[in-house]
């Protein structure tokens, strides 16, 4: 069995988790958490305000190592899945979301003000996607705006570019002028 690992990532409350779970699922795949697993692994300092901050070369040695002997799919995310090494990943999913709908989910998830703007913005400016299509190249990297779908829906929409159905490529998302106007 030849090995295939998707990586999902995309700005906090954008639905990586659900996402990744369903996806799973569906490809009787391996699910691994990077949260989980720079926990596990300790794969981060601590900063003087006590904020971890995650060591990226450590992350890519580890994740190397795990994934050396792995048969089979793994879906791997996180806010930092699309950082792993290069050689390794198959496709990068960065899920997106509208800022304003971003918002109302974080706010959900007792967010101070600050992280959540912080957030919020990160969204707007298409971070995630930036450095996704800027380490990986643009081919590799599928941008799936999840505002107006389902979780399952987004998990279809992305079955149909693996089967090579469909295709989502990066710069159809765009919300700055939008958002920048609204503020
Ligand atoms: N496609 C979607 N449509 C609406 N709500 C969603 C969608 N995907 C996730 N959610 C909800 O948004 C919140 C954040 O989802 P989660 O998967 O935890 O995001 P992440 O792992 O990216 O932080 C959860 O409450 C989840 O139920
Ligand atoms: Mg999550």
């Amino acid at each position: 069995m030849t090995r295939l690992i998707i990586a999902v990532s995309g700005t906090p409350g954008t639905g990586k988790s659900t996402f990744s779970k369903i996806l799973a699922e569906k490809l009787r795949a391996k699910l691994l958490s990077l949260n989980d697993f720079i926990e596990e692994n300790k794969i981060y300092t601590l900063a003087p305000d006590g904020t971890k901050v995650v060591d990226i070369e450590k992350l890519r040695r580890c994740f190397a190592r795990e994934s050396r002997n792995l048969r089979g799919t793994l879906v791997v995310e996180g806010l930092m899945a699309h950082l792993l090494p290069k050689r390794m990943v198959n496709h990068v999913v960065v899920l997106r979301t509208h800022p304003r709908v971003l918002e109302l989910r974080l706010k959900d998830r007792n967010y101070s003000e600050a992280k959540l703007r912080e957030n919020v913005e990160a969204e707007a400016l298409d971070i995630i996607l930036w450095e996704a299509v800027e380490y990986h190249g643009i081919d590799k990297v599928h941008e799936i705006d999840t505002t107006n779908l389902t979780p399952d829906e987004a998990v279809k929409q992305f079955l149909l570019i693996l089967e090579g159905k469909a295709t989502a490529r990066p710069g159809k998302v765009d919300w700055l002028e939008e958002h920048f106007k609204a503020n």
